[in-house]
């Protein structure tokens, strides 16, 4: 069975399959899998790695504990090594989540389930799944839909994950950022004239970590010119919806007042994380011995 380590490569009947499935976890129905799985969090995580945890003590398996700052990491030993060592003791699954693009590239033979949960600038294809899913359960379908992604376009693997998964669904996907933050999109720095056209505004949180020069614009200028504010909110199609893969800076990438509107689905996504996790993990997992 595959790993999940980037949304290239995934079909679109494989991205429904795992929807269709996350729809039926969502609805009540259980599924047991045997085994250990272990969250490997090399950076800071709370929705991601808590969300993962639940999906798997739902399907019943047994979560061992890891702590990178108690870990022979510690010690110098390689991530390699680290899987390998999950591996010889018996774990079926390791979710990784690594500072470095492309991280999986250094564990091939490795046959234990990997799952990617963000690599660095790279993928991180459970966040979009689990965007994809709230997007159709919202709109029924992803066809024809306009997804505008605003922020970090560079350096968020969300924009990444999303970008391709969403126009191979067929999207028409729109990016708005500053010019020194487009990376290898095209994009604009124009989000008003875009809003009255779009059905998800999928807001994005400013990459700090992963600049080589710190803060391009205070917060103040930032959410002025790029952040969803309330006028901004009042431009979108009556139908369209908020998004965010948090955490979230309230009153910089959006209004406080608008994290939790009536548009806004960032708590919904947090929601249905667990489900698209739940079918991503049996989808990774079963088969295996
Ligand atoms: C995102 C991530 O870690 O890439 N968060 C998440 O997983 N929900 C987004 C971010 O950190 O900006």
């Amino acid at each position: 069975m595959p790993n999940l380590l980037s949304m290239n490569g995934l079909s679109n009947e494989q991205i429904m399959h795992l929807l269709k499935r996350a729809a039926q976890f969502e609805h009540g129905e259980q599924a047991s899998l045997e085994g250990a799985v272990v969250n490997l969090f090399f950076e800071p995580s709370t929705r991601t790695k808590m969300s993962f945890e639940m999906a798997e003590q739902r399907l019943g398996l047994s979560v061992l504990p890891f702590e990178t700052a108690f870990s022979s990491i510690l010690k110098g030993e390689t991530l390699y090594d680290t899987v390998k060592t999950m591996e010889a003791i018996g774990v079926k699954a390791v979710i990784i989540r690594h500072e470095e693009e492309e991280y999986y590239q250094q564990l091939e033979g490795c046959k234990v389930a990997i799952i990617n949960g963000g690599d660095g600038s790279g993928q991180h294809p459970t966040q979009s799944l689990l965007d994809i899913y709230t997007i159709h359960q919202e709109f029924g379908r992803i066809e024809g839909l306009h997804v505008t992604i605003v922020g970090d376009i560079a350096h968020s693997r969300v924009a990444k994950s999303n970008a391709a998964a969403l126009e191979q669904l067929g999207a028409n996907v729109s990016f708005v950022c500053p010019a020194e933050w487009s990376g290898d999109y095209e994009t604009t720095d124009e989000l008003d004239s875009l809003l009255g056209e779009t059905d998800v505004v999928m807001m994005l949180r400013v990459q700090h970590e992963r600049h080589a020069v710190s803060a391009l614009f205070s917060k103040e200028r930032y959410h002025k010119e790029f952040g969803l504010t309330e006028a901004r909110e009042r431009k979108m199609k009556k139908s369209a919806i908020i998004m965010h893969p948090a955490p979230i800076n309230r009153g910089v990438e959006i209004a406080d007042s608008l994290v939790e509107c009536e548009r806004s689905r960032i708590f919904k996504q947090m929601a249905n994380g667990v489900f698209v996790r739940m079918a991503v993990l049996e989808y990774a997992m079963k088969g295996r011995d």
